[in-house]
């Protein structure tokens, strides 16, 4: 008989499901235990009891991959256009979808195989941050509980999209493509080994080999087919800085690309406001300030514009 395979998927993600006729799993060691053979209406109680007994994620059978991925496309376009859904009901939604592909591709670097649903969650993200002044801060709320790598990959993107929109970028093919570079920026993680990411102690060589991370994220997007230059200086600058102390090719700030200068931001931003192994994470004002003292790091106008952009979650 040939051997089921199973495909993980975030359990939030089933309460906007539509009630769909494939059979979900849990994961048991190295089993799977059938845990519904129908996703009936799957609530929030549901979702709740299902973490407070310590699973994370529920698994489908990967042939049913496609059907979940349609279910969730085709209910998450109703909900952006829905008058019935107030405003910040719609982040929650279009963050949970957002997060389940976002998940797919920070965790594994196959960007190829769902690149349609990610372009579709990070156009869905734009569609909504287009929609009103308020729509950055709701998506906010959210995010500040994710202390991961997906939940920095998505802030980052969150603000670089946030952050180029007020710079006066406002069409949705840049505004994407600066949301995926901000996404991707630090997939080239994956090529580094565990253990080195998380020693307190490195060697020159070993921090050296980490200073290589934005390289190989360069190295598998284009693996993944993704050859856009705006996309690719985003994510290979984003350690950079405009004096030309950051890495990995010590650059000047004429030599870094716009979207270069608006993830350098970003990522600086969010992994001063994120719990880090070694250091605890600083408060909204408390991080704009040092960014404001290391000024000579960052495009001034930018930072005076991402500033102003933050000043609201300051409060
Ligand atoms: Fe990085």
């Amino acid at each position: 008989m040939e051997k089921i395979q199973y495909t993980p998927i975030i359990i939030e993600s089933l309460i906007f499901g539509k009630n769909s006729d494939y059979p979900l799993y849990i994961k048991s060691g190295e089993n799977f235990i059938l845990y519904r053979s129908k996703a009936l209406v799957f609530s929030q109680n549901d979702a709740l009891r299902l973490k407070n007994n310590g699973v994370d994620n529920l698994y489908i059978e990967l042939k049913d991959k496609e059907k979940y991925d349609n279910d969730i496309l085709e209910h998450i376009e109703t909900i952006i256009k829905s008058n019935d859904t107030n405003f910040e009901e719609k982040a929650v939604k279009i963050y949970i979808y957002s997060k389940v592909y976002a998940e797919y591709v920070v965790t594994t670097g196959n960007l190829r195989e769902n690149q349609e649903n990610v372009k579709k969650s990070i156009e869905t993200t734009i569609e909504y941050l287009l929609m009103s002044e308020f729509a950055f801060m709701n998506l906010l709320n959210l995010s500040s509980y994710d202390y991961n790598e997906v939940g920095h990959g998505m802030n980052v993107s969150i603000y670089s999209m946030a952050l180029a929109n007020r710079l006066g970028f406002s069409n949705k093919i840049s505004l994407y493509e600066i949301g995926l570079s901000g996404l991707t920026h630090d997939i080239g993680k994956l090529k580094i080994p565990k253990e080195l990411l998380s020693k307190n102690d490195l060697s020159e060589r070993e921090a050296h080999e980490i200073q290589k991370h934005p390289i190989y994220s360069k190295e598998i997007l284009t693996a993944n087919g993704i050859d856009n230059d705006n996309i690719i200086n985003g994510v290979l600058e984003h350690h950079e800085a405009s004096d030309g102390t950051g890495y990995p090719f010590g650059k000047m700030e004429e030599d870094i690309s716009t979207y270069g200068k608006i993830l350098i931001i970003t990522n600086s931003f969010d992994s001063l406001t994120r719990n880090r192994l070694y250091r605890l994470k600083l408060s909204v004002p408390d991080a704009l300030n040092l960014m404001e003292q290391n000024s000579n790091l960052y495009n001034k106008a930018f930072l005076k514009e991402f500033i102003l952009l933050m000043s609201k979650k300051a409060l």
